[in-house]
């Protein structure tokens, strides 16, 4: 049977891997609906069976114009302010896109008539904030310390609710640091992996480049490659029997950043200059995850950090 599928921020780094990955075979209709603030029109696969809407989740009269068009099997909420810096130095702005846009959209979906058979939040290890137990659980302590951490963990509450209270088909799906091609490094706010990556190839070039650290380089991350995280959501979305619950997406294992330098360093046989700067207000010291929740459902991360570096720089 054909499936709608709906992806917000699917020009986006993650939500453009997860559109190519539903839209290869042509039993589904997928539809990107994006802003194009970070995403690229050129991240969306050309192909007929993927159609671009623009518009702003942040705007109700958009949702309201998009739930007209279309009916929707499946949805997959992305767009937001993925930058955790941005929703320290703008908190406000980042709300209306990080929160409030998804009250619009578990609306506009309470209220379509075809039941949709799944809702799928991106939210993120954020909501756990800087309590020191590790590895993270799905039980541990929640307890975010930026207004990004804060809105997705509200995000995360409206769409488990909206499930209890209104017997929507929802799941929420926790990722951690996500790495991969796409990746935009252009602003000084953007993933940390994209920026080495493109640093490492300037210098492989024979450009000059630094690295700037922010802190002492010892911070811990679980660095999940973005193909890994479409495996994990795809999942979230088709496994029936998920209902209303929060699951990490993660690789399992944990580099400090001054590893990932070194394996940057061994892949491309090159020397990373680096610089040190203050730690970032709202940086989370150490954060990785037990991905043995969603392992029960069948995830299985295929990359190990060096296969995803590999690949990573490989593209292009
Ligand atoms: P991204 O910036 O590449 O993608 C976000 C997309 O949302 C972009 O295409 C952007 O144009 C779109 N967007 C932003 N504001 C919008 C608006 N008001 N209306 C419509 N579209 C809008 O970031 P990403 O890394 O692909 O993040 C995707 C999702 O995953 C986000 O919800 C982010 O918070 C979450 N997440 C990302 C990571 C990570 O490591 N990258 C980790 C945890 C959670
Ligand atoms: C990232 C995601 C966020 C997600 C969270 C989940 C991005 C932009 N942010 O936040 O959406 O919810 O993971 O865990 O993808 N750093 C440097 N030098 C740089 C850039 C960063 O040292 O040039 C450091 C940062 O200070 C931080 C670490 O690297 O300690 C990771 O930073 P970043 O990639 O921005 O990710 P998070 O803040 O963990």
């Amino acid at each position: 049977m054909k499936n709608t599928i709906l992806v917000t921020g699917g020009a986006g780094f993650i939500g453009s891997h997860l559109v190519e990955a539903l839209a290869s075979g042509d039993s589904n209709t997928v539809i990107v609906f994006d802003n194009l603030s970070t995403g690229r029109i050129e991240n969306i696969p050309n192909l007929e069976n993927v159609s671009f809407v623009r518009g702003d989740v942040q705007s109700e009269e958009d949702i309201t114009q998009l739930f007209s068009e279309f009916t929707f099997d499946y949805i997959y909420h992305l767009a937001a302010v993925a930058s955790v810096a941005e929703s320290v130095n703008h908190p406000l702005e980042t709300h209306r896109v990080n929160m409030d846009a998804t009250i619009y959209l578990l609306e506009a979906t309470r209220f379509q008539e075809k039941e949709v058979h799944k809702f799928v939040f991106a939210s993120s290890a954020a909501v756990y904030g800087a309590e020191p137990t590790l590895p993270k659980t799905e039980q541990s302590i929640v307890d975010p310390i930026t207004p990004y951490g804060i809105d997705k963990y509200a995000s995360e509450k409206y769409v488990i609710t909206y499930g209890q209270l209104y017997g929507l088909n929802v799941a929420v799906a926790r990722f951690f640091n996500v790495y991969g091609p796409r990746q935009n490094p252009s602003s000084p706010y953007s993933g940390v992996l994209s920026i080495l990556v493109r640093v490492s190839k300037q210098l492989r070039k024979g450009k000059n480049s630094l690295f700037q650290i922010f802190g002492d380089g010892e911070q811990i991350r679980d660095f999940v490659f973005v193909e890994d995280v479409v495996q994990g959501l795809i999942l979230l979305a088709t496994k029936k029997e998920i209902q209303a619950e929060a699951f990490n997406i993660a690789s399992g294992e944990k580099h400090t950043i001054h590893e990932i330098i070194t394996i940057c360093e061994t892949i491309l046989e090159i020397n990373i200059p680096l610089s040190y700067g203050k730690t970032r207000k709202g940086d989370i010291k150490q954060s990785y995850a037990s991905i043995d929740k969603i392992g029960k459902i069948g995830y299985k991360p295929q990359f190990t950090m060096r296969q995803g570096l590999e690949k990573y720089m490989m593209y292009e």
